[in-house]
């Protein structure tokens, strides 16, 4: 008999583009399973005020049914200290500082991953925001360095002086981006020496990836799970012992996603590409798909973008697990 495993808190990552909030209120209503949603980040400016833009993401009204944890991009602490103050007004309890993001323009400014290349400034920056006496939890989600592996050290001698809520580790560098295999042998060196509650993101793709990492890391905090959760919306649910995921779960799931991203943006335009990139992961539930899969990518018209998904659905055998089908070696 199959014994069960314990299950961690799992948190589904914060991706620009895949996780923003009509993919969070749709996964949260038919699939669900997830402790928390972390919202892609918004960069606050000197002017102490979210746009309106960003408050459509982070007003609680949308973020209503689940827990959901807002991430600031930023390197000025006196943005991230009132963008801090006002998220904790609209109900907040926790924000995180996105220390990973290896976006060129972000990174130039100093900003996500660019910002490990400065261990001083990113020291006296944390001192500033831990020393604010803010009314929320401040969490941390970083890589393990910018181009080195053995920057991961000195990282965590900072990080390990402020009182943060947990520490999420990407173990990947800046210079990998998302490309080679997750850097365990980084995170297994530090691990067990980190005094704060440590989560795990990177490369979990079936509830095997999630219990071989529970193994791995005792007593994580969470386990963050991103592009796999594209590809398998079932994954939450199927780490606790649920089924997987159903062809007619799927198609309730991707008109669901559809309608609320037509509903959010009002463009089919734009509905039809964040509708592609869902299917750039959702392909590799699906075998042989690859060759089907590409006239989904083609697809103009909506008229030709519902037959290429149908004939993915109808001809290519769904699989029990991902494929990791986005993989790029190093
Ligand atoms: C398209 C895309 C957008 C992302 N946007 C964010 C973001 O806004 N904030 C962040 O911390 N990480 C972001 N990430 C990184 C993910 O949160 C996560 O760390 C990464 O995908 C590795 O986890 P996974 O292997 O489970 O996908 C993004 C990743 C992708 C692919």
């Amino acid at each position: 008999m199959m014994q069960s495993l314990p299950v961690p808190p799992l948190a589904v990552a914060p991706m620009e583009g895949l996780t923003g909030f009509p993919f969070r209120r749709v996964h949260a209503r038919l699939f669900g399973g997830a402790e928390s949603y972390w919202i892609p980040f918004v960069t606050p400016t000197a002017l102490p005020r979210f746009t309106d833009r960003q408050m459509r993401e982070l007003r609680p009204e949308i973020n209503e049914g689940f827990r959901a944890v807002p991430q600031l991009l930023t390197r000025r602490s006196q943005d991230f200290i009132w963008a801090a103050k006002a998220l904790a007004k609209m109900g907040y309890d926790e924000v995180n500082l996105n220390l990973g993001c290896p976006a060129g323009t972000v990174v130039a400014k100093g900003k996500g991953s660019g910002f490990l290349r400065e261990p001083y400034a990113l020291n006296d920056f944390l001192t500033d925001i831990f020393s604010a006496d803010l009314p929320i939890a401040i969490s941390v989600k970083t890589r393990v360095g910018f181009a080195d592996e053995d920057e991961f050290d000195r990282l965590c001698g900072i990080y390990s002086r402020y009182p943060m809520k947990s520490l999420t580790i990407h173990p990947r560098l800046k210079t990998d981006q998302y490309k080679g295999t997750v850097r365990l042998g980084t995170l297994d060196r530090v691990y067990a020496s980190l005094p704060m509650p440590v989560g795990y993101n990177g490369d979990i793709v079936t509830p095997a990836d999630c219990f071989a990492a529970t193994d791995r890391y005792p007593n994580l905090a969470h386990v963050m799970i991103g592009r796999a959760l594209m590809a398998d919306p079932a994954l939450l649910r199927k780490i606790r012992g649920g089924p997987a995921a159903t062809l007619d779960e799927l198609e309730t799931f991707r008109h669901a996603l559809f309608e609320s991203y037509l509903d959010a943006f009002g463009s089919l335009k734009n509905t039809m590409m964040r509708m592609k990139e869902y299917w750039f992961y959702q392909l590799s539930l699906f075998d042989e798909s690859e060759k089907p899969g590409k006239a989904i990518f083609k697809a103009k018209t909506l008229e030709d973008f519902e037959t290429a998904v149908r004939t993915v659905m109808a001809e290519c055998p769904l699989r029990t697990d991902a494929r990791m089908g986005w993989y790029k070696p190093l």
